[in-house]
Order: C-alpha cells, then sequence, then structure tokens
C-alpha cells in the first residue's frame, strides 16, 4: 500500500547509472558503444509509487506532516507557514553533465480544503529544485520557494507547476482557480483556469482546486519536443487525452544541475486552508505508474457522506443563514436611518443648538410609547422623556405639519422664545423637525396641567385650596405681564385657558405652549392671521377681525379666572344640547347679588378668602369687557390682584348690556352666541400654516 518495491528499484537503478559513468571514463573505445547500449536498453530510468506516505521516508520542513491515517498534510493549519515534502534523494534528471533534461511524469492525487467555501487562499505547487533549503523563501505568495528578491532569478532552477486558488494581481494571476507552469518565478509562464476536456464532446469542465475533493494531476514532459503537459481530472476520471496546459520549454536550460529534488510545497495563510496529497507516482523516461484510487488514505472530512453533509446540509443553512442575516442587517440599516430621518434646512444652521436630534427625542420618550403620553391637545401629543444625555426631565410636544411655508418664521419664533425665561413660564428647551412632523421640547412640569385639578375628578388630583389657586393665578398674571411688556418683543400668548397652565415642582403656575404664540416687535400693528385659540377663550373682535393683541390675552386669561374660581369650563352643553356659556352664568349670579354662590363647590369645604375669590370673579368679569379698550392691561390686573389698586366699581348690567349691545351691533342673538368658525376647540394654526 506505501512505497511498494518501486522505491528499491530506484535505487538498483540509481547505482546502474552511476556505474555505467565510471566504466566509461576507462575504456573510451569499448564504452562508447556500451553507453548508446545502456541508453537505449536500460537508461537512467527510475521510477516511484506512493498510495499514502506512512513508512515513506520524504523528507519534510516547516508544517508539513504525514498524518496517522498516511496523508501528506503540507499545513498543519497554521498561519503564514509553508511546508515542503521532497522525495528524499535527488534525481538525476540528466542522463549525464552535458545531457539533455530526459523525459519524465508525474501522477499526484491531491486536495486542498477550505474551511470557508466562499474564500480563497494560496494553493499549492509540484516543483523541481536543485535544493532542499529553502529558509529564505517567503510562504504566502510566492509558494514557499522563492521571495520579492529572488523571483524570477534564472540562476534558482526551479521548475514548478501551481496549483493556485488565489488571485494575486501583482503575480497576473487570471483568477482565483488556476494552474499554471512556472520557470524560476512566481509568475506564471502559462496558465489556465482549472479544469479539463473530457475525452468524448472535448468539452472544459471546471474544477475547483479547493472543492474538497481529491484531484488528479499529470505532468509530462519530453525530452524530444520539449513540451510540457499539464493535465487534471477528478479522482474518478480518467487521464483526459487533452491536456489542460501544453508549453514548449526546454526544460535543460533550467534544471542545470545534473540531479534535482521533487517535491510539493504548500502555502499556509491566515484562512485556514489545507493542502493533502494522497498519492504520489513517479517515471523516469516512462509513464509514472498509475494510482491505484482504491488503495489511496481517505481524507479527513471526504467520505462520500461527509461531503455530502458539508455540501448539502451545512453549506445551504450557512448561505442562507449568511443572506438572511445580510438581508437583515440591511433592513435594520436601512429603517434605522429612515426610522430617525429628519429635515434639516440651511436656514436652521443657525438655529443648531435649539436643534434636538430625533433619534435623541426617539430614545428620550422611549419610542413615543404610550406610556410616556402626557396628553394630547389639538395640535398633536404630549409625550414624558428624559433626555438621553443630560437626564433632564421634558415634555416633547409631537405635532404634524404639512406645509414647509412659514415654517422659518415659526422657527425663528421657537428659537426667539427659546431665549424667554421666567419663573412663570415653561421653558422651551429647542425642536425638531422630520418630514411631516415637528417637534417642540420643553421642560417637564411635574404637577400637569391645571385643567386637570379643576375638571378631571377621575384623576384623584387633590383639590386645590383658595390659597393654591389664588398664587397661581397671580403667577399666571405675571408671566403674562412679562410676555406682554417686560420683554424685548411683545409676544402674546393666544391660547391662554387652564390646561396650558402647568404646575411646576412647588406647584407654581406657570405658563406653557407657546407655540403657537406670534411675536411682533414693539410699536408695529399686530398682524392679521387666522385665528388660533379655544372656544370660550376667543374675545369678540378676534372672532370678527382674527386679529390677536395683548387685550384678547386679556380676554382669555379673563376667562382663566372664571374657570380657576368656578371650577367651571367656560363653556358647556346642558342636557338638551344647549350651551351654556359660564360668563354669563357668572353675570347672572352677581346681577342676584349671589356671587358667592358660583365659586367652586369643592372651595366651599375649606377656607377660602371671599374678598379674593370675589376679586377674581370681578376682574374675570372685566377681563371679559367685550370692548376690547374697557379691558384692564396686564400692569393693570397685577395691582389689582396686589390689591394695590382697588377694583373700580362696575354694575354687572353694565357688562352684561355691554355683551347684548355689542351682540346686536354684530348681528348676533346674545341667547345663541356661537363660533362657528370653530370646530371642536380649535381654530387653523396659523404659524404651521404659514397662513400669512
Ligand atoms: N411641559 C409639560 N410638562 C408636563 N406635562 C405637560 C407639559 N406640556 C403638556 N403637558 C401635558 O400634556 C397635555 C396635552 O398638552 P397639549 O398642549 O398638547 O394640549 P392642550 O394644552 O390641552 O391643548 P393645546 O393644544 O391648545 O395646548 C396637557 O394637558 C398636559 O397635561
Ligand atoms: C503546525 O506545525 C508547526 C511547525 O511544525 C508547529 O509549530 C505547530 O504546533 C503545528 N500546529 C498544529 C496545530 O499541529
Ligand atoms: C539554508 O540556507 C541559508 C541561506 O539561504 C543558510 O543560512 C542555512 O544555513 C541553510 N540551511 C541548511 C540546513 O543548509
Ligand atoms: C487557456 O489559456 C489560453 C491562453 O493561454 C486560452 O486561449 C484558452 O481559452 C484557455 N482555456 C480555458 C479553458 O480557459
Ligand atoms: C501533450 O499532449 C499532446 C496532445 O494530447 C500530445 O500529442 C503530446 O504527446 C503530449 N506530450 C506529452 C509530453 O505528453
Ligand atoms: C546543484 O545546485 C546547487 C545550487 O544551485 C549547488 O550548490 C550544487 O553545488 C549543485 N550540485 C551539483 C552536483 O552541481
Ligand atoms: C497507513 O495508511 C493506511 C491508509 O493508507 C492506514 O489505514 C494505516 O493505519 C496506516 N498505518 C499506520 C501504521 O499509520
Ligand atoms: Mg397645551
Amino acid at each position: 500500500m506505501t512505497m511498494t518495491g518501486t522505491l528499491a528499484n530506484h535505487d538498483t537503478h540509481a547505482c546502474n547509472c552511476k556505474s555505467a559513468m565510471k566504466h566509461s571514463s576507462f575504456h573510451q573505445f569499448l564504452l562508447l558503444l556500451l553507453v548508446l547500449l545502456l541508453t537505449d536498453l536500460a537508461s537512467c530510468d527510475d521510477q516511484f509509487i506512493f498510495s499514502g506516505f506512512n513508512q515513506s521516508s520524504l523528507s519534510l520542513d516547516g508544517c508539513a506532516i504525514v498524518t496517522d491515517g498516511g496523508l501528506l498534510d503540507l499545513s498543519n493549519g497554521t498561519a503564514i507557514l509553508s511546508g515542503h515534502a521532497f522525495y528524499p534523494t535527488p534525481l538525476p534528471f540528466r542522463k549525464s553533465l552535458g545531457g539533455n533534461v530526459q523525459s519524465f511524469s508525474v501522477n499526484v492525487v491531491f486536495s486542498i480544503f477550505i474551511t470557508y467555501p466562499d474564500l480563497s487562499a494560496d494553493g499549492m505547487a509540484f516543483f523541481i529544485a536543485p535544493t532542499k533549503n529553502f529558509s529564505d523563501a517567503r510562504a504566502a505568495k510566492y509558494f514557499g520557494l522563492l521571495n520579492e528578491k529572488n523571483n524570477g532569478d534564472p540562476s534558482k532552477d526551479i521548475f514548478m507547476v501551481e496549483l493556485d486558488t488565489y488571485r494575486n494581481l501583482e503575480l497576473q494571476d487570471i483568477d482565483d482557480n488556476h494552474v499554471g507552469i512556472n520557470i524560476n518565478s512566481a509568475i506564471s509562464f502559462k496558465s489556465n483556469t482549472s479544469g479539463f476536456y473530457e475525452d468524448g464532446d472535448g468539452a472544459f469542465r471546471r474544477l475547483m482546486l479547493n472543492g474538497n475533493m481529491g484531484t488528479q494531476l499529470w505532468i509530462d514532459y519530453d525530452e524530444g519536443t520539449t513540451q510540457i503537459n499539464v493535465t487534471l481530472a477528478p479522482i474518478n476520471v480518467g487521464k483526459p487525452s487533452r491536456p489542460l496546459l501544453s508549453a514548449t520549454y526546454d526544460l535543460s536550460t533550467v534544471l542545470s544541475n545534473s540531479t534535482s529534488y521533487i517535491g510539493f510545497s504548500s502555502v499556509a495563510t491566515t484562512i485556514n486552508t489545507r493542502q493533502y496529497v494522497m498519492g504520489w507516482s513517479f517515471g523516469m523516461n516512462k509513464p509514472a505508474p498509475p494510482l491505484d484510487i482504491s488503495k489511496l488514505p481517505k481524507l479527513p472530512y471526504l467520505g462520500p457522506k461527509a461531503q455530502s453533509k458539508v455540501l448539502t446540509i451545512v453549506l445551504p443553512i450557512a448561505t442562507a443563514t449568511l443572506i438572511l442575516s445580510v438581508g437583515t442587517l440591511v433592513t435594520l440599516v436601512v429603517r434605522r436611518r429612515q426610522k430617525y430621518a429628519e429635515v434639516l434646512e440651511d436656514w436652521e444652521g443657525e438655529f443648531g443648538p435649539h436643534r434636538f436630534s430625533y433619534k435623541d427625542l426617539f430614545h428620550a420618550t422611549r419610542g413615543f410609547k404610550n406610556k410616556n403620553l402626557l396628553g394630547e391637545g389639538g395640535f398633536g401629543k404630549v409625550y414624558k422623556g428624559v433626555l438621553p444625555l443630560s437626564k433632564a426631565e421634558v415634555a416633547v410636544k409631537r405635532m404634524s405639519h404639512e406645509s414647509r411655508q412659514g415654517m422659518k418664521e415659526f422657527v425663528t419664533e421657537v428659537v426667539s422664545i427659546g431665549r424667554l425665561r421666567h419663573r412663570n413660564i415653561v421653558q422651551l428647551l429647542g425642536y425638531c423637525r422630520r418630514k411631516g412632523e415637528l417637534f417642540l421640547v420643553y421642560n417637564y412640569m411635574p404637577n400637569g396641567s391645571l385643567d386637570r385639578y379643576l375638571h378631571c375628578h377621575e384623576d384623584h388630583k387633590a383639590v386645590l385650596g383658595w390659597a393654591q389657586r389664588f398664587h397661581v393665578i397671580k403667577g399666571i398674571a405675571t408671566g403674562l405681564l412679562y410676555l406682554h411688556e417686560k420683554w424685548e418683543k411683545v409676544v402674546i400668548h393666544r391660547d391662554i385657558k387652564a390646561s396650558n397652565v402647568l404646575l411646576d415642582g412647588q406647584m407654581n403656575g406657570r405658563l406653557g405652549d407657546f407655540g403657537l404664540a406670534r411675536l411682533y416687535d414693539h410699536g408695529t400693528d399686530p398682524q392679521t392671521t387666522h385665528m388660533v385659540g379655544t372656544k370660550g377663550y376667543l374675545a369678540p373682535e378676534l372672532l370678527r377681525t382674527g386679529k390677536a393683541s395683548p387685550q384678547t390675552d386679556v380676554f382669555a386669561f379673563g376667562m382663566f379666572l372664571l374657570e380657576v374660581a368656578c371650577g367651571q369650563r367656560p363653556v358647556k352643553k346642558d342636557a338638551e344640547g344647549h350651551e351654556f356659556f359660564l360668563m354669563d352664568w357668572v353675570l347672572e349670579h352677581w346681577n342676584n347679588g349671589l356671587l358667592t354662590k358660583t365659586l367652586d363647590p369643592r372651595l366651599q369645604l375649606g377656607d377660602y378668602n371671599t374678598d379674593e375669590a370675589h376679586l377674581v370673579l370681578k376682574l374675570g368679569l372685566l377681563c371679559l369687557h367685550p370692548l376690547p379698550s374697557s379691558r384692564p392691561r396686564m400692569r393693570e390686573v397685577m395691582q389689582y390682584l396686589d390689591g394695590d389698586v382697588q377694583l373700580p366699581e362696575l354694575r354687572p348690567t353694565q357688562l352684561s348690556s355691554n355683551t347684548v349691545a355689542l351682540m346686536k351691533n354684530n348681528g348676533l342673538n346674545s341667547s345663541v352666541v356661537s363660533y362657528p368658525q370653530i370646530s371642536s376647540s380649535f381654530c387653523t394654526i396659523s404659524g404651521l400654516s404659514g397662513g400669512r
């Protein structure tokens, strides 16, 4: 099974050859004839065959080993180490010193195994060389036989056939699966894609060198024609008559020594590749003895079952998994991009610091989950969030916006308002824009909005006592005064109401929702806009003209005062669907001397300051005066609330008759006051729809 008797055969022939040469030096006359005879009959031919390599005397170096199973393993999987296997003695390629390189024939069965089927690493080579010492050679691209300095050096006397599974463009490799004939160089003299020509139809069939299966290789050299044929075939196919590669090159010009070593070298790179030789035969001046495939050692991974397992189960699964995970990854990346995509325009550069990234807001609010929902208003939903970096608690208002018009003005306002700081105002921290969406980021107010305390009994909020209510009222008045008169610009809030009054940790009232406020400089006329506001809080002239002014804010503030004192909404529907106006109701009671009756019944349970309560109710009604010029300004409102100035004596009839008169002037019947433009509680969003 191993070397059989042929190795001994070779030794005797080698001896014959040498002794013949000695004789010729003694008897020149006789010997000339003798040599001729010997050349013809028993020239320096020899042959050997290895069917497996256990007990063979191959010379090994590097990482080459013979496995227990008898396989020659040229690379034990170690990175950047090459291994060599030599026939132990040099073979007499030349009959005599001056003679030509004789015909020879090589037959090899090899297999290159790669752990990752989709990858390729350098392969292996069969070579003929004058030495066994390749300590100066480079493993990777020079096949462990040459190096960058001596590559191509004609004095190297190396002939090789490369089985290359890596495309190195530097070495002019044609592809990553080729066979080449090389002379003193890692660059092939001639090469072709690995494969074979079928004997029947002559068709070319590709063969994967690292196909993890046994492959046969034949190398034939003819002394007379100096033709080199290289032929490949799968392990179970006989030698094809047409070689894969055929070149003419006189090896006598290459192998200058009379004897040369033959063997294999491997290239081991970082990718786990194994190069195995299963069988090897050689013939000098005669064909290499054919290898009996059935007697070759089995590849460790090969048994037909193992192979089919690798190829038919593991490979498809691995490929499918790979495709799936790559697909998932790509989808995820794309989704992620879309998920966090924002709209950012050039002009926003100047607002940089006020701009939040959508990703941050998304994570802050845990993906805008309902769990984080604080409430919903006419413009969108409000979510609680914690900013990832600063850990600051914020309220994020998410609004939809369709049009890009007016966006710049709006953002300018947002940023401008962002600079506005007051202890009775909810700080606007910044904004973010996405396609069709706008986000406003505010400081989070732990105690929520005031309307919850006044109207949402199911919220189980504590009843606000009078002192707390009065404190909130004063705070809101201070905040509004600041907006109207004390800041660099006149800011009209436009949407004063209990749900836009938020309570901070110390139960201070703070005005929120400046997203709607429009700014105009001191002294210039208020601009005409679409109406913004909430039913019941809209001053009559606002309904008529659509012009917001500090006076319309005062009107809304008046309504807010009544709402807080009475604990009732400005407009209600009774059982029959008739609208019921808080203002009319309070006026009526005042008329009848029953003002105290209008106070929130829940207040009656505790202490309350009757003077303050009456002051708030009356001031509320005064602020609700139908004539804007008759309403107090916020500065005066503050003075009344602080008790610095006495509230002017008012007759309730004055107010109500005025109301009626005004309504009549406008062709409206006081009993059916309605706000036809207002659906539900909102009008158009002027700032967002760009309705200027
Ligand atoms: N900064 C904040 N901190 C805590 N909660 C807030 C904050 N801003 C809003 N909220 C809560 O979110 C709810 C909804 O607010 P939103 O402003 O959207 O509606 P609204 O005030 O009822 O109506 P409008 O849209 O007219 O302002 C509020 O009622 C309040 O409870
Ligand atoms: C491979 O061969 C090298 C060199 O002989 C040796 O140092 C290394 O331990 C071997 N590795 C394995 C896994 O056999
Ligand atoms: C191999 O060759 C190198 C020089 O290329 C030399 O240094 C070394 O001693 C040689 N080794 C043997 C075993 O001859
Ligand atoms: C082999 O190489 C030659 C040129 O060197 C080319 O003409 C031929 O098509 C190649 N054959 C195959 C099968 O690639
Ligand atoms: C090389 O192949 C050709 C074509 O099959 C053949 O004619 C020739 O004899 C072969 N030469 C050798 C050295 O085998
Ligand atoms: C064979 O070649 C090697 C190196 O090329 C050289 O050192 C050696 O002396 C040569 N041997 C013979 C017998 O010519
Ligand atoms: C020699 O190789 C054969 C396979 O060809 C194997 O079955 C046998 O176990 C090997 N013998 C030894 C001693 O390694
Ligand atoms: Mg609000």
